[in-house]
């Protein structure tokens, strides 16, 4: 089965709305791939005018995070309606940092996805593993148990409509890039996770990103590997190499 290649730029803490609707601007002609769906997952305050800066073009809104109750009192956070509102239609869901700074945890993962899906969003589900837990060799059985929680009580038809996205944590910001084998064998192993939880079918649906320092010169390789069906890109989607990136394969 052929899956659609996803590619996203997580911009992080970066961009002011007035940024944001000039990077979309420059980047709006070079993102162009019809093989491929573009998202850019922004900032909260960036949504609204980053929404209405991409309409007409192919590119999807992403948000960067979002709460797992509906609405009330959790001063600060954004209710998954309010995205689908704004017209979001991604969100990425337990990426490392909110982990590490934000006490983000499997189990609060796991609500998160289980809220998105409720509300018609499209998670991408972010795991990964430290550098020390790879020298220790414990990565694939870290990563399976991220896997694991995050997809509890996800019916097999909204699992096979997720994205995954792997991140090796010592990979992200570093322009340490992992080999195309380290990121294969990790994604490989997480398709095959999917299909002990669900079946073969709900994994060759699913779609699994590698992200940590990708860049125009290591994606075209890394996205050409079986199990890897695009990236999450940080740094360098606040760049106009975003687009070689989006078009690794012309
Ligand atoms: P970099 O591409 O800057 O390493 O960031 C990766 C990342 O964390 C994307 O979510």
């Amino acid at each position: 089965m052929s899956r659609k290649k996803i590619i996203a730029g997580n911009w992080k803490m970066n961009m002011t709305p007035t940024e944001a609707v000039q990077l979309v601007e420059t980047l709006k002609p070079l993102v162009v791939n019809e093989d491929v769906d573009v998202v850019f997952c922004v900032p909260a305050i960036d949504i609204i005018p980053v929404v209405e800066a991409c309409k007409g073009t192919n590119i999807q809104v992403g948000a960067e995070n979002m709460y797992f109750e509906d609405k009330g009192a959790y001063t600060g956070e954004i209710a998954p309606a309010m995205l689908v509102d704004a017209g979001v239609k991604y969100v990425i869901i337990g990426h490392s940092e909110r982990r590490e700074y934000f006490a983000e945890t499997d189990e609060t993962v796991n609500k998160k996805v289980q809220k998105a899906f409720e509300y018609g969003l499209t998670p991408i589900i972010c795991c990964g593993e430290s550098l020390t837990q790879r020298e220790q060799g414990i990565t694939i059985d870290w990563i399976r148990q991220q896997i694991k929680i995050a997809f509890l009580n996800v019916s097999a038809e909204n699992a096979a409509k997720a994205v995954i996205a792997y991140e090796p944590i010592w990979a992200i910001g570093t322009g340490k890039v992992a080999t195309t084998e380290q990121a294969q064998e990790v994604c490989c192993a997480i398709r095959a996770c999917i299909a002990e939880i669900y079946d073969d079918a709900t994994a060759a649906a699913i779609r699994i990103q590698y992200g940590g320092s990708v860049s125009a010169s290591s994606a075209p390789e890394l996205f050409a590997q079986a199990d890897i069906d695009g990236g999450l890109v940080g740094g360098a989607s606040l760049k106009p190499d975003f687009g070689k990136i989006v078009n690794y394969n012309k």
